[in-house]
């Protein structure tokens, strides 16, 4: 005869066991075969409402955003082109967004975090230093040459520099449909309307003109 505090105990073990089971790493599963987003939509339930299925086509689920070098002219000499829900409308709900990265010789991803997804990458070309900080503060990197893969954990800080002597491209994939990218610099010193200045002097613990001098190389306003 099992006691009702033994019976109480086996069910809360039950239920812990059972616990892992249902968390889920990435976007929730889908409840239907697709959901190809349709993005004019008025409403929006944490993700896009289905365009209806008699108007999708063969060419909805195929995208060529990622035929074309991206245009690395720019002061961090990078360019990222994103397949996410909002410019290829067949991953709503199916969790998954890529991404393509193009690096010029001493080019730099620059830091920042994808709120929503963990990222795996592979170099397709070229010398690349990936780097991410885990909460505890502790710092992992290596460089990677091509064909080499790296893992990134969902909202880690991390960055990707070209230190190869030509220029770098890598391919990454996510596991949401939208991962959101925080990027840190932008974030801080060009958000809008803009951070007081007194968080960012003391935060930082620099002086005004520290602080409004790298507000302006972000085109934010002193
Ligand atoms: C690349 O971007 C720069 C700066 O915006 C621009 O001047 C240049 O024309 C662009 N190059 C191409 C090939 O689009």
């Amino acid at each position: 005869m099992i006691s009702l505090a033994l019976f109480h105990f086996l069910c809360s073990l039950t239920v812990l066991l059972l616990l892992p089971l249902h968390t889920s790493a990435g976007d929730p599963d889908p409840m239907q075969d697709f959901c190809v987003a349709d993005l004019q939509a008025h409403t929006s339930v944490n993700g896009y409402p289905c365009k209806p299925a008699k108007s999708v086509t063969a060419n909805d689920f195929f995208f060529d955003g990622f035929t074309k070098e991206g245009n690395t002219s720019n002061n961090l000499g990078s360019a990222l082109t994103i397949a996410n829900v909002n410019v290829f409308p067949a991953l709503n709900t199916l969790g998954v967004a890529m991404g393509r990265v193009d690096l010029a010789p001493g080019g730099l991803n620059p830091p920042h975090i994808h709120p929503r997804a963990t990222e795996a990458g592979i170099i397709i070309e070229g010398k690349v230093l990936i780097g991410f900080v885990t909460t505890a503060n502790v710092f992992h990197s290596k460089e990677l040459s091509v064909g080499q893969m790296f893992v990134v954990p969902k909202g880690l800080l991390h960055f990707q520099l070209n230190v190869g002597q030509g220029k770098a491209l890598i391919y990454t994939a996510l596991n949401s449909h939208l991962p959101g990218s925080v990027i840190v610099s932008n974030t801080l010193f060009a958000s809008s309307p803009a951070i007081p200045e007194h968080v960012l002097t003391k935060a930082f613990q620099a002086d005004k003109h520290t602080i409004d001098t790298i507000r302006s190389k972000f085109g934010a306003k002193a």
